[in-house]
C-alpha cells in the first residue's frame, strides 16, 4: 500500500520515556555525525588469512585486520554506574541541543527483494549473523579519542539495545569474527515496539525496516555498510517481508550512499518537528511522486 501525506506521530514523551529522548538526540546527531574520524589508539591484532571470495579484494591488498580495542581503552563496562551517568548526559546533551523547535527531513528509502541487484563487496571480507552480547562491547566501545557526537551515537545504540534486545544484526570480518556493523531489522509483527520509538510509519504485513546502522569509526571507509546491509535486508524475507524500508537525514550522505549501494532507493520523505526539547514530535510521511527526481537521485 502506498503512502500519502499524512501526520503518523504526534505525542507527549512521558516521564521515564527514555527512547524518545535518545531518539531525539539520534536524530539530530545522525545528520551531523557520519563525518567523525580520528580513530583512538586501537591494538591491532596480527592478521588470520583471509578467505579469498569470489569478487573480493586479494588478501595481499587487503587492510590489515581490523582493530580491535584494547581493554585499556574500553571506557564502557556492562552495568557501570558512571559509564551509565555518561550516557545519560550526553543523550540529555543532544536533546537540548534540540532547542525549543527543531526540523529535520529524512528519506524513506526502500528495496524490494523481488528486485535483484549486484551485492557490493566491501573492502574486508565479511560475513553477517544475529548480534550476540559479547559484540557490543567491541562495536561501541567508547576510547577518549572519540568526538562527542561519536559518543552521542553510541550511547545512543547502546540504548536502544536495552529497547530492542532481539532484531539486531552484525557484520563481522571474517578473517577474525571481530564484528564491524551493526543494525536492526524488525518486522510488521514489531509495530508496537517500533511505534514506541516515534519517527516511523507503520510497517504493511510485506514490510520490514532497517535502521540504526553503525560501523566503527576505526573500520569506516571499507564499504562494510553497504555491503551489510544488502546482506541483512535479503534476511528480512526469513521474517515475511518482501519490501525493506530505512530512514536516513537528508544530509547524511555517507548513509545514504551506503543505502543506495545496498539497492535501497528514496521513496517516502518524511518531515520530523520536535518541540519543547523533543517531548513533542510530529512526523509526515510522504510518497515521493513517480517523476520526482529526489527517486533517482546518485547521492
Ligand atoms: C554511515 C556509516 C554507517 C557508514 O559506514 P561505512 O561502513 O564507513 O560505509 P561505507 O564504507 O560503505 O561508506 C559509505 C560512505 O560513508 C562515508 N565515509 C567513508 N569513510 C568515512 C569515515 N571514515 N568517516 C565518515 N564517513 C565516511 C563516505 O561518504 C562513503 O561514501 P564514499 O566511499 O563514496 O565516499 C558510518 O559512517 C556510521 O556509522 N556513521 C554514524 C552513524 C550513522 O550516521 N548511521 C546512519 C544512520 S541513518
Amino acid at each position: 500500500m502506498r503512502r500519502s501525506s499524512r501526520t503518523q506521530t504526534c505525542r507527549v514523551a512521558d516521564p521515564g520515556d527514555d527512547v524518545n529522548v535518545e531518539h531525539s538526540a539520534a536524530s539530530f546527531l545522525d545528520s551531523h555525525a557520519d563525518r567523525a574520524d580520528a580513530p583512538g589508539p586501537l591494538m591491532a591484532l596480527p592478521n588470520t588469512a583471509p578467505s579469498e571470495e569470489a569478487g573480493a579484494t586479494p588478501a595481499a591488498e587487503l587492510p590489515g585486520q581490523l582493530p580491535r580495542t584494547s581493554a585499556h581503552d574500553v571506557v564502557m563496562h556492562e552495568g557501570s554506574r558512571s559509564a551509565r551517568l555518561r550516557e545519560i548526559k550526553l543523550l540529555i546533551d543532544g536533546r537540548l541541543r534540540l532547542g525549543l523547535r527543531a526540523t529535520f527531513t529524512r528519506y524513506g528509502l526502500r528495496r524490494d527483494l523481488a528486485v535483484p541487484i549486484t551485492n557490493p563487496n566491501a573492502k574486508v571480507p565479511i560475513s553477517v549473523r544475529p548480534l550476540e552480547p559479547s559484540d557490543l562491547p567491541i562495536l561501541l566501545a567508547e576510547n577518549n579519542h572519540l568526538e562527542p557526537q561519536e559518543r552521542v551515537q553510541i550511547a545512543w545504540r547502546k540504548d536502544f539495545y536495552k529497547k530492542a534486545p532481539e532484531g539486531c544484526w552484525v557484520a563481522v570480518d571474517e578473517r577474525s569474527g571481530t564484528p564491524c556493523y551493526m543494525q536492526w531489522l524488525f518486522g510488521a509483527s514489531e509495530n508496537p515496539l517500533i511505534r514506541t520509538f516515534g519517527g516511523f510509519p507503520r510497517l504493511e504485513p510485506d514490510e520490514a525496516l532497517l535502521e540504526n546502522a553503525y560501523t566503527p569509526v576505526a573500520c569506516r571507509g571499507l564499504g562494510i555498510m553497504s555491503a551489510a546491509m544488502a546482506l541483512i535486508a535479503e534476511r528480512a524475507a526469513e521474517i515475511g517481508a518482501q519490501k525493506v524500508l530505512t530512514f536516513v537525514g537528508d544530509d547524511n550522505i555517507g548513509s545514504l550512499k551506503g543505502c543506495q549501494r545496498a539497492g535501497f532507493h528514496p521513496d517516502l520523505l518524511n518531515k520530523r518537528v520536535r518541540l519543547l526539547y523533543g517531548t513533542i514530535s510530529s512526523d509526515t510521511f510522504e510518497t515521493l511522486p513517480a517523476d520526482d527526481p529526489r527517486r533517482t537521485l546518485q547521492f
